[in-house]
């Protein structure tokens, strides 16, 4: 199973690039076009402070750059680490290990350094419209990376990007029942979810009294 995802993904990844793409490169940290500090400060207040400068969860493992090394807060995170629900509630975190490609990983040695790799470099924790309109528009004005991570189970890894901006949807948690929806194909009760409801989410909103 894991050979032949080995060799699906990649070949998904070339396909998916290569139609329709602006091929000019978006900026990354370090280009010249990078954003300035007080350009994504301006972000951060639009989004109302909701703007995350990314630390890989597997910081604490690390003794540099970050300054979180925690033993057993470490030891924690291994043993979830396998688990895709260990990944939700951090704003850039990803389940699909082979596009974290070992930057930041828990397993590997202490005084190896820990770095962002192909980890989104900020993240937005979408409330609303309003985040998702600042972020896209932001993106594009500096022509730099957007990607949407909601529980980060993707396994294109398309919920993460090298100096990308992340938009993370998982605390969307709105639910509203709609007793009698019509649309030209169905008529009846209906449930409207914000993106972040999970299924289990919809069905305990869908079945309370
Ligand atoms: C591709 O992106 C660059 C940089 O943002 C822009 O100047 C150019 O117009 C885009 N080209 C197309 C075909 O969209
Ligand atoms: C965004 O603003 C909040 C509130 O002031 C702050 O806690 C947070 O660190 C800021 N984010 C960034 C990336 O500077
Ligand atoms: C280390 O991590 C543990 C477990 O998360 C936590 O209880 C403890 O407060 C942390 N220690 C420091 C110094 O942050
Ligand atoms: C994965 O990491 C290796 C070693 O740091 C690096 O050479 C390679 O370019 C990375 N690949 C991707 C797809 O990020
Ligand atoms: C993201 O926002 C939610 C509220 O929408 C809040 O509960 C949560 O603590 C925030 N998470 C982070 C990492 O800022």
């Amino acid at each position: 199973m894991l050979d032949v995802l080995r060799f699906l993904v990649p070949a998904a990844i070339a396909a998916a690039g290569v139609q329709g793409a602006n091929h000019s490169c978006k900026n990354i940290p370090g280009d010249p076009g990078w954003p300035s500090a007080s350009s994504w400060a301006a972000l951060n207040k639009t989004v109302g402070g909701r703007l995350i400068a990314t630390v890989p969860a597997a910081s604490v493992c690390h003794k540099k750059p970050y300054h979180d090394y925690n033993e057993t807060a470490c030891d924690d995170l291994k043993t979830v680490w396998d688990f895709p629900q260990a990944h939700f509630t951090y704003p850039s975190e990803i389940g699909s290990a082979w596009f974290q490609n070992g930057s930041c990983d828990p397993f590997t040695p202490a005084s190896q350094p820990c770095r962002l790799g192909n980890y989104a470099s900020y993240s937005i924790n979408v409330t609303g419209a309003a985040d998702v309109v600042a972020g896209v528009q932001f993106a594009k004005k500096n022509n730099v990376r957007l990607v949407i991570k909601n529980t980060g189970s993707d396994v294109l890894g398309r919920s993460t990007g090298k100096g990308s901006l992340l938009l993370w949807t998982f605390n969307l948690k709105t639910t509203q029942i709609l007793p009698s929806y019509s649309a030209s194909y169905y008529q009846g009760p209906a449930i409207r979810i914000g993106a972040g409801i999970m299924v289990e989410e919809a069905m305990a909103a869908a079945t309370r009294p």
